[in-house]
Formats: structure tokens, sequence, C-alpha cells
């Protein structure tokens, strides 16, 4: 512990930072997202960081920043490119990469689908198939088969709200569907959501049948997975919009109602059918709030510290809890620093209230393809040069290590 540490955080505390297959590996084919880019309703996806070539690099770098935690994810379409045949070389691939993290102490945090579909799927409908709860367990229990003898730690879905209201309400994502309720269009009518190629009513329905089938397919995958693996960690990565009001009594009732419906509904469903939670957070509403607040490369309102809020809410499953992700867009570093440090204060003030928080996990370890945003957009504690695909540690990756192994602030 650093002489100056302040906020001590609990022995054997997570901290590291994240990624995403689709959106640093490169080189993927086959998935929804590589047909949508062809098509040009999203940004061509090319090379990304070519992770899936540098990630004994890129590991190095974590290391020499003091992380003991790195949350990654398998691309679906490279194990299962065709319906029910399983690539076992890629299997091989996604081994050396945990082998890669052990070797570097790094504890390794797998999710098993981080909003990419293999072709096959999402042009049978994806999530609307009645059976895609079944498709989709049968997937995690074959790769968390293959892979239990050397990882704990699984998550099922990534932030299963935000892949259902892009692709069936806003229309910004694969299957670009917009949802209609009466006169309410949902999404913005400027440039990322040009790409909705329907409007309609039945959009919002199936919004709706879109989340019962991933709450389906998170249970039946963590029953699948049970059965031959009971030993490993089995969680979800939810993410988790912070609510809050001023004193009006139906802006606190707005505020519950948001909650609920944004992340209270998918997890009530999953009830009993997780063992960890974690966290993804970016947001903070208050309503009846006037405050103008700082924002970010996304132009969303800079609250790290509301982290805590966030925290508080999950607190009610009972179960651990890990940051899966939190980060800014930040292309000159010039707030990233400040925003770790608030964020980690935010964390710290839950951790006093008996919220049982295990690790931190920054987004993103890299600059990567900000999905319908493409690669303007900089996450990362590493910038990456696209053209020359060199790697440079950003300076607030430095004040994030010195928390790491000082394991506090
Ligand atoms: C997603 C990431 C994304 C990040 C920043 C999260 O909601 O899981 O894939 O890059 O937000 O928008």
């Amino acid at each position: 512990m650093g002489k100056d540490t302040v906020l001590k955080f609990p022995k054997g505390f997570f901290w590291g930072a994240s990624t995403s297959s689709f959106q640093v590996e490169g080189g993927i084919t086959g998935t929804d997202w590589e047909s949508a880019a062809e098509k040009g309703l999203v940004p061509k996806i090319g090379k990304a960081a070519d992770h899936y070539n540098r990630y004994d690099q890129d590991f190095d770098i974590a290391k020499s920043l003091g992380h003991n935690a790195h949350r990654f994810s398998i691309e679906w379409s490279r194990i299962e490119p065709e319906e029910g045949k399983f690539n076992h070389n890629e299997i091989e691939h996604y081994r050396n990469v945990i082998k890669a993290l052990r070797a570097r102490n790094i504890e390794p945090f797998i999710t098993l689908w981080h909003f990419t579909l293999p072709l096959w799927f999402s042009e049978t409908g994806g999530f609307e198939r009645k059976d895609a709860p079944e498709i989709f367990a049968r997937y995690c229990s074959f790769v968390v088969d293959s892979l239990s003898n050397i990882c704990t730690h699984f998550s099922t879905i990534n932030e299963p709200n935000v892949f259902a209201s892009h692709g069936w309400l806003y229309g910004a994502w694969p299957p670009f569907k917009r949802g209609k309720f009466l006169w309410i269009k949902f999404g913005k009518p400027d440039g990322t959501w040009k790409s909705a190629q329907t409007l309609s009513f039945s959009n919002t329905l199936m919004y709706f049948k879109v989340t019962n089938n991933l709450v389906r397919a998170h249970n039946e995958s963590y029953v699948a997975i049970k059965k031959t693996s009971p030993q490993v960690n089995v969680s979800v990565a939810k993410h988790v919009h912070a609510f809050d009001s001023n004193w009006n009594p139906f802006n606190k009732i707005l505020a519950k109602i948001a909650a609920y419906l944004q992340s209270g509904r998918f997890m009530n469903g999953i009830r009993g059918h997780f063992d960890s939670i974690g966290l993804n957070y970016y947001r903070y509403t208050k309503f009846g709030d006037r405050e103008v607040y700082p924002k970010s490369d996304m132009g969303w309102n800079v609250n790290p510290e509301k982290i805590e809020l966030a925290l508080k809410y999950l607190a009610r499953y009972k179960k651990p809890i890990f940051i899966s992700e939190a980060g800014v867009a930040d292309a000159l570093d010039k707030i990233r620093a400040e925003y770790i440090k608030k964020q980690v204060e935010g964390t710290w003030r839950a951790l006093q209230t008996g919220v049982d928080v295990r690790g931190h996990m920054y987004w993103s370890l890299l600059d990567n393809y900000e999905l319908a945003l493409g690669y303007e957009k900089r996450f990362g504690l590493v910038e990456i040069n696209y053209e020359t695909l060199e790697r440079k540690i950003r300076p607030s990756a430095f004040v994030y290590k010195q928390i790491a192994e000082n394991n506090g602030l």
C-alpha cells in the first residue's frame, strides 16, 4: 500500500480493463455486423486493433500497468461458424489467450457473447427465434466445457437491454428496426440512427419478445453450464443506467419506472440463475435536474462518481459484483485520469456501505471499434494508431496503474 493511500480496497480486489472480440480483434467474418458494414449501414471494421494476433503484446502492456484482471469476449461466429458445427481451432486460440493472461498472473473474465451474432443465426431471426435460448445455451455450454479447466469467470450476455434497444427500438444496430408507440418514435432522428430500416409498432412489441428471449437464453445457459461445470462462476454483464430524481414525487416515480424497465425487469427474470453480477456503468440521469454537466466525446454527461448508485442498485440481488466495464471516450486524454479517480472513489463509497464489490475493469484497455460510430471514439488506456497499429500508453493509464498497485487511492 502506498503511504499516501487513503481509500483502501479489500485484499485480493481485481483491477484491470476490458475489451470485446469484435471491437478489437480484427478479421472476423460471418457476422451480422460485418454484413451490415458491407451494406454501408455501419462503418467498416477491417483489422481493428489486430488484437487477435497481438494479444501477447497487449497483455504485456496490461501487466506493465499493474493489472491483475482482464475481461475479454469470445466471438461466437468464430466458434460456431455454421449452426451446430464448432471450430476447435478457435477454441485453441482462446485457450492460448487465457494461458497468456495466466502466465502474467492476470485473472481472465470471459464474456461469451458481446453483441455480434453469427450470420446463420441473425439471418434466421436471431433472438426473435423461439428456439434462440436453446441455441445460445448450446453454444455457451460448449465454450465453458472446453475452457472451464483454465478459467473460472464466465458472463453469458453483455448488456441484454442495450442490445435489444439498439436493435429493435432505436434501429441503430442490426437488425435496424425502429420502434414506435403511439406518437413516440424511439431513438434520435440524427446521424447514428439513420440506419433504421423499418419503423413500426410491431418493432416495439418485438423488443419485449427479444428481451424475454434473452432472459430465457441466460437462464437456460446457466442451467446447461452448471450441469457440466458446476465449479465455474456465471454472471451477466448488466448495463445499469443510474436513475435518480429531485424532491418531486412524480420524478421519484419516473426514476423507479425507468430503473425497472432498464434493469429490474431483466435482473428479476434471471433471479436464482447467477453467481455474481458484472456491472457496466456509463450513464446517470436525474429526473427534475437542471444542472448542466461536462460532456465526454460521446456527448454523454460526465458523472463517474454516480457509479455508487449503480452499485447500490445491484446490491439488492445479494451477489458479488464485478465492475465489468466503466470508462470514458476522451481522445485527448484530458479528463480520463480524473474520471477514473472519481469512479474509484464512488466504488469505494459503495463498498463502505456494505456493497460486495470484488473488482474494477476499466473500459477499455485499447481504443476500439465503437459499434455504429466506428473508430473515432477513443476509450482506451492505450491509444491505437490505426495506420501503423502502434500502441501508445496514455498518461491516464499511469494514474490507474498507481491505483491498481496501491490497491487504493
Ligand atoms: C458496451 C461496449 C461499448 C461501450 C461504450 C458498452 O455499453 O458494452 O461494447 O463500446 O459501452 O459505448
